[in-house]
Parts: C-alpha cells; sequence; structure tokens
C-alpha cells in the first residue's frame, strides 16, 4: 500500500484542472469549472470541476471522483496504476518497499499464477490426444497456438490445483484468481476450468490476467465458454482479448470480433489488427480503450440475428466515443473463423474494402423491405429513415445522408427534413421526462445499484446521505461526529453508508477519497462525491446541520426498533388473547 502522505503529495502536485484540462476542455463558471463529459455522450456540459474540494462529478450521468479517480477512469487503470501514473507526471518517488504490499503483492502473485497456470495448460495440450484433435480440426497451427499461448485444462477436478500447490500457491490465491474453488463438502481446492481449450487473456503490458476456456465436450448443460470474473488483476470490462498484439498494427484500424476463435484466425491470416470483447457484451469502457489505440473500427460480428442486432449498439457505443465505425457482413460463413477456413485471406480483405458505414448498413435493410415503387410503401420506408435520422447522428451527417434519401426515394428533401426535425424535438423532450424519471427513481432508491437499502428507508438514508456529505466536504467534522455526537456505525440503517462511516471514522480528519480507491469501486466513490457535491453550499452552518442530521438518523433508528417491539408485543397480545 502506498502510504496517505505520498497519496497526499501527489494529489498536491497533480492539480486536478490541470489534469483534467488534458482530455476536456474547460470553461470557468463561478468558482468552478465546466465542460463536456468525457465519460458519456452529451451536448451541453453537465460535467463540473469543483476547484475547491479538488473534485468533479458529472451531472449528467453521475461519474465523480478526484484527480486519481479521473485518471482510473480515463487511461483505465486501477487505483494503484493510477497512483504511479501520477507519481511519474509530477516526477514523485515511491520509496520501492512501498510500492509492493497487500494488492501490490496479491497482484503479482495472481500474475505470477496465471503464468504458472497457462504453462501448464500449454503442456497438457501437447499430451492429450482428444485436445490435439480437437486444434486440428478448429485448423489451429502449431504456430498460432505457441503465439496465442493455448493450452488444454484436462477433465480431472484436481490437476491445476495440484499443480499449483507443488507450486506454492494457496488455496486463498487459487480461488481469489479465479482459477480454481473451494469445495463446500470437503474444503479442498477443485479445478473451475476442466475439458478446456484455454485461451490466456493478456494486457498491453505483456501480463497474463485472465482465461478463456471453451469446453471439449457437446453436453448442452456445459458452457459453452468459462470466462475468468472479475479478479484483483481482471476487469473483463475493461480488457479486449488479443490487445496485446493489435495494439502494434492498429493505429489507423481495428477489427473487432465477438469470439476469441474469430480473432485468432483472423491473426492467423495476417489480420493482426483484430480484438475481441473478453466473455460480456461489448463495453463503453471497451470502445474508450479502443479509442486510445486507434482512429477507425471494423466492426466484424457473425452472420446470425444476434450478431447484427449487438453490431447496432456497437456502433452507437463507439460513435459516443468519437471513434468512427464500418461494419463488415460476413457472406456465406456463420463467423469471420469460419469464413477464413473455408476462402482465405484474399476473399477477407474483400469483405474489408466492401465494409460499409452504419447509415448505409440501415439505409439497405429499411431499403430491402419495401416495394419503393408502391405508395403506401414508400411512405413507410420514409418514416423509417426520418426515425432513423432523428437520433444519433451530426448535423452534416444528417444532411447528407437526408439527400441520399430523398434522392433515392424521390421525395422532396424539405419534407423530409421537416419529418426529422418533428421527430427530433419529440425525442428531445421523451429524453427530458426520462432523466427526469430516472433521477426520480433513483432518489428514492429504485434500481439503486450502490445503495439498494435505501428504499426500504428513506428517511434515514436522507439523513446518512447528508451526514456523509458534510463529512465529506468538511472532514475536520469527522472526529465531531464520533467523538462528540458519539455516532457509530451501528446508528447507520443502509449497509452502503454504513461502509462510507466506518471508513470516514478510520481515517478521522485525513479521510480524504484519494485514500479509499482499493476499498470503493468507482460508483461508490461517485455516490460519495455526489453527496458532498450538494452539500458544498452549506459553508457556516454545515454543524449545525450536521447535528440536527444526526438527531434525526438517531431517533428514527429509535423509532424504527421501537415499533419492531410493539409489533413484537401485539403479536404476543394477540397469541395471549387466542389462549383465552
Ligand atoms: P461464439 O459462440 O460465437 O464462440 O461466442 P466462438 O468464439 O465463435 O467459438 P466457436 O467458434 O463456436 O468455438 C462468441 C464469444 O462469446 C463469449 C466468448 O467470449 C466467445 O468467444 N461466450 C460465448 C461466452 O462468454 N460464453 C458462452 O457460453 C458463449
Ligand atoms: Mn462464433
Amino acid at each position: 500500500m502506498i502510504s496517505p502522505q505520498i497519496i497526499e503529495e501527489i494529489k498536491y502536485r497533480n492539480d486536478i484542472e490541470e489534469v483534467i484540462s488534458q482530455h476536456v476542455s474547460l470553461k470557468r463558471a463561478g468558482n468552478n469549472l465546466i465542460g463536456l463529459c468525457p465519460f458519456h455522450s452529451e451536448k451541453t456540459p453537465s460535467f463540473t470541476v469543483f476547484t475547491g474540494t479538488k473534485s468533479f462529478y458529472c451531472f449528467g450521468c453521475g461519474a465523480g471522483g478526484d484527480v486519481i479517480s479521473f485518471v482510473m477512469r480515463t487511461e483505465n487503470l486501477t487505483y494503484v496504476d493510477a497512483l504511479r501514473a501520477l507519481a511519474k507526471r509530477s516526477g514523485i518517488e515511491i520509496p520501492e518497499d512501498e510500492k509492493d504490499q497487500r494488492m501490490g503483492v496479491r497482484r503479482e502473485r495472481i500474475i505470477e499464477m496465471n503464468r504458472d497456470a497457462a504453462r501448464f495448460f500449454h503442456e497438457c495440450l501437447k499430451q492429450s490426444r482428444e485436445a490435439q484433435e480437437y486444434v486440428a480440426k478448429r485448423k489451429l497451427s502449431t504456430a498460432l497456438i505457441k503465439h496465442f499461448g493455448v493450452g488444454y485444462a484436462p477433465n480431472d477436478f484436481e490437476a491445476l490445483a495440484k499443480h499449483l500447490r507443488s507450486k506454492g500457491y494457496t488455496q486463498e490465491e487459487m480461488k481469489e484468481g479465479f482459477l480454481c474453488s473451494i469445495s463446500k463438502k470437503n474444503g479442498k481446492s477443485y479445478d473451475i476450468f476442466r475439458n478446456r481449450i484455454m485461451f490466456p487473456i493478456i494486457d498491453v503490458k505483456g501480463d497474463i490476467i485472465a482465461f478463456g476456456g471453451r469446453t471439449l465436450s457437446n453436453d448442452k448443460a456445459e458452457a459453452k465458454y468459462i470466462n475468468t470474473n472479475d479478479t484483483p488483476v481482471f476487469n473483463k470490462r475493461r480488457n479486449l482479448f488479443a490487445l496485446n498484439y493489435a495494439k502494434n498494427s492498429c493505429s489507423e484500424q481495428m477489427i473487432l470480433c465477438e469470439g476469441y476463435m474469430d480473432v485468432i484466425s483472423l491473426h492467423g491470416a495476417g489480420f493482426t489488427n483484430a480484438v475481441a470483447s473478453c466473455g460480456t457484451a461489448f463495453t463503453p469502457d471497451q470502445a474508450r480503450l479502443m479509442k486510445k489505440y486507434t482512429k477507425s473500427a471494423i466492426i466484424c460480428f457473425d452472420a446470425d440475428e444476434a450478431g447484427q442486432r449487438n453490431a447496432d449498439k456497437v456502433f452507437k457505443l463507439l460513435s459516443e466515443v468519437g471513434l468512427e465505425a464500418k461494419l463488415l457482413k460476413v457472406e456465406n460463413a456463420k463467423d469471420p473463423d469460419e469464413f477464413i477456413g473455408k476462402f482465405g485471406k484474399e476473399a477477407f480483405n474483400r469483405l474489408l474494402n466492401r465494409s460499409r458505414s452504419r447509415f448505409d448498413f440501415k439505409f439497405s435493410s429499411i431499403i430491402a423491405k419495401y416495394n419503393i415503387n408502391d405508395v403506401g410503401d414508400k411512405v413507410k420506408a420514409a418514416s423509417e429513415l426520418s426515425d432513423l435520422l432523428a437520433s444519433g447522428w451530426s448535423e452534416v451527417e444528417r444532411d447528407v445522408y437526408s439527400r441520399q434519401v430523398a434522392k433515392h426515394l424521390d421525395i422532396s428533401l424539405e419534407s423530409f427534413k421537416a419529418d426529422i426535425k418533428r421527430k427530433m424535438s419529440k425525442n428531445e423532450k421523451a429524453e427530458k421526462k426520462d432523466v427526469k424519471r430516472s433521477v426520480m427513481l433513483s432518489t428514492e432508491g429504485f434500481g439503486d445499484r450502490v445503495n439498494p437499502d435505501r428504499l426500504k428507508n428513506q428517511s434515514a438514508a436522507g439523513a446518512e446521505d447528508a451526514i456523509l456529505g458534510i463529512l465529506a466536504t468538511y472532514p475536520e467534522l469527522i472526529p465531531k461526529a464520533r467523538d462528540k455526537e458519539a455516532l457509530t456505525e451501528d446508528d447507520f440503517v443502509t449497509e452502503f453508508n454504513r461502509r462510507v462511516y466506518k471508513k470516514m471514522t478510520e481515517l478521522g480528519n485525513s479521510f480524504d477519497i484519494g485514500l479509499i480507491g482499493d476499498d470503493f469501486s468507482q460508483e461508490e466513490i461517485s455516490r460519495i462525491v455526489r453527496n458532498s457535491v450538494s452539500r458544498q453550499s452549506l459553508t457556516d452552518n454545515g454543524e449545525k446541520v450536521l447535528s440536527e442530521c444526526i438527531s434525526r438518523l438517531k431517533s428514527l433508528k429509535k423509532k424504527e426498533s421501537q415499533s419492531l417491539e410493539d409489533l413484537i408485543a401485539s403479536k404476543r397480545n394477540n397469541i395471549k388473547n387466542e389462549g383465552k
């Protein structure tokens, strides 16, 4: 763990305004700065940098934090790596012995263990006839197997566990790294990946951070793939399979596929700029990650209905981060892997050259549904196309595409554009209503993932939020709440707020969100900042409001336990009365 003093120094020397300005163009608004949020797409700025508390918060998407969180999000780094990056930026030396404690060691142990596991799987592949037959059938050459470190997890509950034990890894480490589970029956470790072809997932530094394992069994009860779940070294939403190789040849263009096998076949055919998401639907974090390495993307999904539907979502995510994207349509094969196997790399190159923009792709699929010589059909086609153009395009794109539609359907450009305008303003109204609704629901606790207990205890949770908001803004009040007002974690009604307060009492007046990045997720940190942002106007009477909220929370808690006692008492009476 990096010491609090060093973290404080890192935050002090990396001015939040300066760091954020490298990514966002900020304008002054009163004491604060505003700009367009880098974490979601918006046209009017709701991203705010608070110079007083050195924090940021987006009123649009709810992302918030300090300079460390900002770097974690934009550079896609873990807490410790973000601290290291900022230390480097400002020339701060992190003392050697502080670098590698707890989290650091655990992370390194897991990475080392993954490397040992990958070697083990790779050896097992060489020795298993069944696995050899399978990779031959899938046309995985020896060279490709070596290049990607492909392996085989034997059909045995203990093969890997035994091997790792002999290398000195503990049960706990195997479990944390998602390689083994611990049996409830006998407390022994057993392998999670069994009878599977193993694909190591390697990050851009070259570390093996996870695995994807494809079953060899035809049993439908077996999951086709098992992927490493989130571990201290792996977040599946923030990594891309084969980016370790693709990063060297993708500066102009990156190919995004659905499956591990697709990527491997493409690399084998010389398309070394191919990547895939690792066992999840494509995420905004992955879109940002791609944007860091490339100028444009080719979406190359399976030919089936699901693949095509998925493509449309991915188009949106990519355009939100400002990546130009095109869609490649696989023909006469179910996926890119099969296509390459059947037709070869020249044929794939032709598909690449024929890939189309999102508009062209939607346009032709809409046109194909209708007979545009029929007046009724023509109106329907025009209506679908104006729906399409009413959201998610730049002004120029809308103009160019409207002309294309008007010409193709032989309709008036003016009336087509008027239709689009009308639909746009309708969408905008609906959107505003939606935002209002979701804000209302989230303050009431519906769908609140950070603090799900909120819904059951709204008034108490309200008091808690106020207390924590004030304490996060004025940490000097934390000892007062703890010692003078005798506020304890048991006074808290919701689990999340209790955790936050516990951390606050541990850190006392040196509490800072920069210190808790290991214990709280970005979403949770955003919530702490949100609570603090809405209390920043309470400059003078923060202390008074704090006392009031503490008494309110305590009395609500008391009422709650009283009503429980009353309930029990009345039940007892009922039973007595029944007995009479
Ligand atoms: P596919 O079913 O298309 O797999 O799923 P594939 O990679 O083409 O494999 P083959 O060619 O059938 O052997 C695409 C991706 O979706 C994820 C995996 O990341 C897979 O590569 N997936 C699929 C899972 O995570 N779990 C599953 O059960 C299935
Ligand atoms: Mn596939």
